[in-house]
């Protein structure tokens, strides 16, 4: 069944992260922005789904660019969402790079926090968020990210949740790392670094075991050591693709993010009713067993 839905809302960025695959991926002036109409309608689909199966589901309003950057839209959907989903099927998350980030912003996000999580990508302390985190002059972002991450805490009482991007010079410095993360933030989700070929920043699957085995020995709280689920092994446990995850951009339907812009991999059309799309989904798609991920394994 499917549980995890993930819709972009944007391509656009103020940042130009060295490491960002999107970039590598699809072309992203060519990718159309997605319309309120059809962003509703997508949950629409959604909502019926998750009725029709007594399910529920987690929605990412994220994508190939920065989703604050359609702050407007994401107000739209979850003040129709307060409307339609009164059983409360829905949940969603966002996930930020804090450049466009203000006091009505975090108000909304404090008030809705029972409905959608706002999280923030930071990859460590100054030097090594910077090695990539930068924006199109090579600035880095570690300093406006930190100031959002005050505002949030302000606001909330507590530190964000926060997404870190592992690369080579992270493991370098792993133990310096853990402990920014273990003195500034509580709930941490190591993401694997995927489709760089740099050495300087490429790492390896068990290099990545490594790291997270590492940090287990710290005060934080990470999803890699909850329940087991399928979702993603770049921040989970285990693959989602051809089971329960679907992704939208561009209006099309794909089985995780790392296959938009390839056609071979279309689900669907984005309004095309869920049902519809899973279908196609489990014709087409034989997942993968667990502990791999679809798309290395192509
Ligand atoms: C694509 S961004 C979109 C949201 C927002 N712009 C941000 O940076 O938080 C979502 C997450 O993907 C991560 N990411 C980008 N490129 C990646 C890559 N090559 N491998 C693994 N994670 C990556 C980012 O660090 C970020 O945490
Ligand atoms: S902020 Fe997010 S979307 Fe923008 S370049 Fe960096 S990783 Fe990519
Ligand atoms: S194919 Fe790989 S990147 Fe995509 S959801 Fe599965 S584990 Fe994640």
């Amino acid at each position: 069944m499917i549980d995890r839905a993930c819709i972009s809302l944007s391509s656009k960025c103020q940042l130009r992260c060295t490491y960002c695959h999107f970039d590598t991926h699809i072309d992203k002036k060519s990718v159309v922005e997605i319309s309120e109409t059809n962003a509703k309608k997508i949950i629409f689909n959604l909502l019926d789904y998750a009725k029709a199966n007594q399910g529920h589901m987690k929605i990412g309003l994220v994508g190939s660019g920065e989703p604050l950057l359609r702050f407007k839209l994401i107000k739209a959907i979850i003040k129709m969402v307060k409307v339609i989903d009164k059983e409360h099927l829905l949940s969603f998350y966002t996930i930020s790079n804090g450049m466009h980030f203000n006091e009505d912003i975090c108000q909304f996000f404090f008030e809705n926090r029972d409905i959608i999580k706002l999280c923030f990508s930071i990859d460590g302390y100054e030097p090594i968020n910077d090695l990539c985190r930068v924006n199109a002059t090579g600035k880095g972002s570690f300093a406006t990210i930190m100031q959002s991450v005050e505002l949030y805490k302000g606001v909330f009482g507590e530190s964000p949740s926060v997404n870190a991007t592992v690369h080579r010079e992270i493991l370098r410095h792993a133990e310096s790392v853990l402990d920014f993360f273990e003195e500034n933030f509580r709930n941490v989700t190591f993401s694997r670094l995927v489709d760089v070929e740099s050495p300087r920043l490429l790492i390896s699957k068990q290099d990545f075991q490594k790291f997270l085995e590492l940090a287990q020995t710290r005060k934080l709280e990470m999803r890699q050591f909850k329940a087991k689920k399928y979702d993603c092994t770049m921040y989970g446990q285990l693959c989602g693709v051809g089971r329960t995850n679907i992704y939208f951009d561009n209006g099309k339907v794909y089985p995780c993010g790392r296959f938009v812009g390839n056609s071979k991999y279309e689900l669907g059309n984005a309004t095309d009713p869920i049902d519809e799309i899973e279908r196609y989904m489990v014709s087409h798609i034989t997942p993968c067993t667990d502990g791999q991920c679809y798309y290395d394994n192509l």
